[in-house]
């Protein structure tokens, strides 16, 4: 018996130290799309790899919702969460709840990613997150149905109107009267900010606030562009469109209801996706212009992976980051999702340009994507709220846009500094 005790406390001597290592690291995922699914099965792989467990914390779909969420858990110092998904616009926000992830990527792994996303990342000479993915606003039609009716793909808004219209019109009389013309994000959340900010800039109406820190978003080419959207709302747009967010949007086009709509770049992986009734149908092009004299744009979107500096194991946890934003990882997510990779050399690989031929062919609006004004810092939240509260109102007919940009000035003045940023 002396022997047999001796002989199990000899083997949990030996087994020990290796337990003691394996750490659960709580990552939180994103859920929009294959979102969740894509970075389970990637976390789960490192844990395979490094013996260590994963648990996947759950976020609502809505950016703002899960900003809420996540500033929360850090402000109480919560250890419940240690890798945290960072928005783009996020970082002036929550820079202070994050560790400094510099001592873990060396600068040739830096060098590999987008630098003015390493540069947004970087606050104050802290390196808080590693680009994960990006994206930018463009424009999915179905070819199929624009062939049919002898319509080109728009290259304004205003083609855009007509040519959808000349194609509901002629479906509906042909009886097919579900189809609607132009989905996009229209919910008052974060991803209405993206689409008006795309369109006030089509028009070359700038960018709210511009870089100088200038509050811009009270002109004369942001209000005709706010208008003319506003005056498509329960036309060519329908009017449910208002409580749409990335997925409502996706739902009414991938059903085939839809000849135009507004997203990021994951759609196209799930509209070509095997059970997907509009597989093969879809195209992809650069947002239109806001007239002839307007500018293709789409704004810049995209996600980041940060360490919380309330982590108990930060070491593990970069780990973790550094296994889901390598280019081993960016590769498959960009294979399977068509989550644009952070890191240039993929958009050489033939594999990827063969799935998602848009990343090459629209390149320039993935690198030129126009960002949001996070001048504003650790304000940016209120500013981009205020902005499309004022739009959702004029898009239900609550006022022209004018009157609301006007309010909106007047208040984000307010909240600068001396009317400025
Ligand atoms: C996407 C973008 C993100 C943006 C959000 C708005 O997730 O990547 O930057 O804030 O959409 O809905």
């Amino acid at each position: 018996m002396k022997k047999v005790l001796a002989g199990l406390v000899a083997a949990a001597a030996l087994i020990t130290p290796e337990l003691a290592q394996a750490e659960k690291v709580v990552i939180a995922c994103g859920s929009v799309g294959q979102e969740k699914e894509l970075c389970t099965q990637g976390a789960q792989a490192w844990a395979k790899k490094s013996g260590h467990t994963v648990e996947i914390m759950s976020v609502p779909t809505d950016a703002g919702q899960q900003l809420a969420q996540f500033q929360q858990l850090l402000a109480a110092g919560s250890t419940d969460l240690d890798v945290v998904r960072i928005d783009v616009i996020w970082p002036g926000i929550v820079a202070n709840y994050f560790i400094d992830l510099k001592p873990y990527f060396p600068e040739d792994v830096l060098k590999q990613h987008f630098q003015p996303i390493v540069k947004n990342n970087t606050v104050n000479g802290k390196l808080i997150a590693i680009p994960w993915f990006i994206e930018a606003g463009l424009l999915y039609y179905r070819k199929d149905l624009l062939e049919k009716h002898g319509q080109k793909p728009p290259t304004t808004w205003q083609e855009l109107a007509q040519t959808a219209k000349t194609i509901v019109d002629a479906e509906k009389k042909a009886g097919n009267d579900k189809l609607v013309g132009f989905v996009f994000q229209g919910k008052s959340y974060e991803g209405l900010t993206c689409n008006a900010l795309e369109w006030v800039d089509s028009f070359g109406g700038g960018t709210i606030v511009d870089p100088s820190g200038q509050v811009t978003i009270n002109n004369p080419k942001a209000v005709e562009a706010i208008d003319f959207m506003a005056s498509l709302v329960g036309n060519v747009v329908p009017k449910g469109v208002l409580s749409y967010e990335e997925e409502g949007a996706r739902g009414a086009f991938q059903s085939g209801n839809a000849v135009f709509m507004r997203n990021w770049p994951y759609a196209w992986a799930l509209a070509n996706s095997k059970d997907s009734p509009i597989k093969g149908k879809v195209e992809v092009m650069a947002l239109p212009k806001g007239g002839a004299d307007g500018k293709a744009t789409g704004a810049l979107g995209g996600w980041q992976l940060g360490v919380s500096k309330f982590s108990a194991h930060p070491d593990v946890a970069a780990d973790l980051v550094k296994y889901l934003a390598g280019p081993e990882e960016q590769k498959r997510r960009a294979l399977v999702g068509a989550f644009n990779p952070t890191i240039m050399s993929l958009y050489k690989d033939e594999e990827l340009l063969k799935a998602n031929p848009f990343f090459g062919s629209l390149y320039d609006t993935f690198t030129n994507a126009v960002p949001r004004p996070t001048i504003t810092g650790s304000k940016y939240n209120q500013v981009s709220t205020e902005f499309r509260n004022a739009v959702y109102s004029t898009l239900s007919g609550k006022g022209k846009a004018a009157d609301n940009l006007k309010k909106v000035d007047a208040k984000l003045k307010s909240l600068g500094k001396n009317g400025k940023w």
